[in-house]
């Protein structure tokens, strides 16, 4: 058992620390419901707001007088809402899902719910069975058919196998038991909710793997990937953990091991900023949560610097200073936009900390085995907590026994669990696919890492004292830029239609670059790429032409002379330029555009040349007529390898 000091989101927030097994494939939202309400429009809320973790299509089942009611179609849960409206679907005990496809193409045969072919189950999963394929044959065997592609429909057809083996003296005793033993035979990852057409107020649920949460209720409970789904009801939640089975009922629930252990519930009270998940008066999530970096990069801050304002605390380290100090190296690995913030913290931590930093991808490190020094400090960052890559990475560290730390900002996630210690960003929930807040919060608190470590070492009380101003004056600062969003529109308004954009920038607004070109490629499908502005001469250069305007992020710094002669070069060559630059470089720079961001210390700097890049992508897209909140093929967490 291990416990965390992750702060105020939970209350007496103690983790378990239970192996997660080393793949999973889960990209999908669940929610099931049992108690003395309707389902239905539970089930429909909960899936509208999990729809960010995938949405190719989505069904539901509801348990009816003597049948299920399933409803099924592809595409967003809003048009399985409409066909919801019509079916109107009664009952108190129902699952329904949206999906992320994996097994099976996108097709309203494949979307879950998968009813038992003698009809007795319905099931929806979030995982792969590995094994699905033997189980198929086993079952076909035995007499049961197949309608879908899915390895899901093999886990309903092996429960309800196991079931009409069982002595059925009363259906309520023997459903429980049927799901425990069939994913006794399941190789592979799932998190589950089952229903019983036999026990008309029971619900069924397993994880190995996929996050699976039970939200208590007044005489009801709910079933969900997570909180959000059902935070509008209940704050009280158990986080199951892997190879854990639970039998609900609208009363109460028990939980057990697959392998019949009896589990005692920890029932844990969740800070659910219900705004979080409401668009409020904004149009879509993405522009909202742009809006709400100041008061995200606040609650990155609160509570975390000395009386003295000299340096930064965290509370959930479990790290002490003598410890720290021994830390030779550390060894930063994401996924996506959060391997940006690890790039801009290798650049912060090398530069205040003066310790050396290796940048990895979560992906190519698990399976890289590349040598470590002893003394290294393994260091993740994730905003869902949930990314597979991230997690197998962070547990691949763990194995081979070195200390780790996390930056997330997802309390109770896979990584939250798995971590030494860590950070919460406190930036509350993102529900925008395209990371936005999640992504400055993680540079402000690596800032603050860089700090911390530094004045550990030889940062002088005064350079601390400099630093923490800086790090306060941000959320001013990002708010004073926003007020820019129209003029940053009528920008992307008149450049939406180029088909290629660079983005470059050095040093620190390097990886800056990086995320403004993978801001705007992820939701306008423009292409993209951002590059070190002085490497555009070794080839990207070659790209440059009136049809390819070219963003470069410039800082008042030592280099600001630099990068100034490439962008002439780029002039030269016709090349339209939009410049994120300091005030004072206004005039000096022949830029098309110009955007201007305080001229601040350099350790804030990345985090404000962040907001117009934002700006510029969520406006594109829009200009575009994309869909900025759910971006085509992608889902919020990437739980596939
Ligand atoms: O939840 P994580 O921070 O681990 O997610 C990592 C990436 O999948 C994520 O940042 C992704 O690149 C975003 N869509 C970028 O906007």
């Amino acid at each position: 058992m291990l416990c965390l000091g992750f702060t105020q989101q939970l209350h007496a927030f103690c983790l378990n620390l239970k192996k997660i097994p080393a793949l999973s494939f889960y990209m999908c939202g669940i929610i099931g419901y049992v108690g003395k309400n309707s389902a239905t429009p539970i089930l429909i809320d909960g899936l509208k707001r999990l729809e960010y973790r995938g949405y190719d299509s989505a069904g539901i089942a509801v348990r009816g007088k003597s049948a299920f009611t399933v409803v099924r179609r592809v595409g967003r849960v809003d048009q399985l809402a409409a066909a919801v409206a019509k079916a109107k679907p009664v009952g108190s005990l129902g699952i329904s899902h949206t999906r992320w496809a994996t097994h099976g193409g996108v097709t309203e045969k494949n979307t879950h719910p998968h009813v038992s072919s003698d009809g007795k189950f319905a099931l929806v999963h979030n995982g792969v069975i590995e094994n699905y394929q033997s189980i198929k044959k086993f079952l076909i065997e035995k007499g049961y058919t197949f309608s879908s592609e899915t390895d899901t429909e093999a886990l309903s057809n092996l429960i309800a196998y196991h079931y009409a083996k069982e002595p059925q003296q009363s259906g309520t005793s023997c459903f429980a038991e049927s799901v425990r033993k069939s994913l006794l035979h399941v190789q592979g990852t799932y998190g589950i909710a089952v229903i019983c057409l036999d026990c008309p107020m029971e619900l069924v649920g397993a994880r190995k793997g996929s996050p699976l949460i039970i939200g208590v209720g007044d005489e009801e409970n709910i079933l969900a990937s997570d909180v959000s789904a059902f935070a509008m009801r209940t704050r009280n939640v158990v986080y199951l953990n892997d190879g854990e089975v639970v039998h609900i009922r609208p009363d109460g629930f028990t939980i057990s091991t697959i392998t019949q252990e009896e589990v005692a519930a920890v029932v844990q009270e969740v800070d659910w900023n219900i705004e979080d998940s409401e668009l409020g008066t904004f149009k879509n999530f993405m522009e909202k949560e742009i809006f709400e970096q100041p008061a995200a990069l606040e609650n990155a801050m609160r509570g975390r610097f000395s009386d003295d304002g000299s340096t930064a605390m965290f509370g959930g380290l479990n790290l002490s200073s003598k410890e720290l100090r021994y830390v030779d190296r550390i060894l930063l690995c994401a996924c996506g936009t959060a391997w940006h913030a690890c790039l801009v913290a290798e650049y912060l931590i090398e530069r205040y900390a003066r310790i050396p930093v290796e940048v990895e991808y979560a992906s190519e490190f698990r399976y890289r085995n590349a040598p470590i020094d002893k003394n290294t400090l393994v260091f993740v960052i994730s905003q869902s907590g949930e990314t597979i890559d991230t997690l197998a990475a962070l547990k691949e560290a763990k194995r081979k026994g070195f200390r780790t730390l996390a930056i997330t900002n997802s309390v109770g996630s896979s990584i939250a669990r798995e971590t030494d210690g860590g950070i919460y960003q406190h930036a509350g929930q993102e529900v925008g696919v395209a990371s936005t807040k999640a992504f400055t919060s993680q540079i402000l608190i690596s800032a603050m890492v860089a700090l911390y470590l530094g004045r550990l070492r030889d940062l002088s009380y005064e350079e601390g004292r400099t630093m923490v101003d800086a790090l306060r004056s941000v959320p001013n600062h990002v708010k004073e830029i926003l007020k820019q969003a129209d003029y940053i529109k009528s920008i992307a308004d008149r450049y939406a239609h180029f088909k290629d954009f660079l983005f470059l920038g050095r040093q620190s607004m390097f990886p800056i670059a990086l995320e403004g070109a993978l801001k705007l490629k992820e939701i306008s499908y423009i292409h993209a790429e951002g590059y070190p502005a002085a490497e555009m001469k070794h080839g990207p250069i070659a790209l440059i032409c009136e049809e390819c305007p070219s963003v470069f992020l410039v800082t008042g710094g030592e280099i600001m002379q630099k990068t100034l002669a490439n962008i002439q070069e780029v002039k030269a060559r016709k090349g339209p330029v939009i410049v994120i630059g300091p005030k004072h470089c206004r005039e000096e720079i022949q830029a098309d555009e110009y955007i201007e961001i305080p001229d601040v210390h350099d350790a804030v700097a990345p985090i404000l040349a962040t907001i117009p890049l934002q700006l510029l992508a969520y406006h594109s897209a829009v200009k575009l007529g994309r869909d900025v909140d759910k971006p085509r093929n992608l889902a919020k967490s990437v739980t596939v390898e």
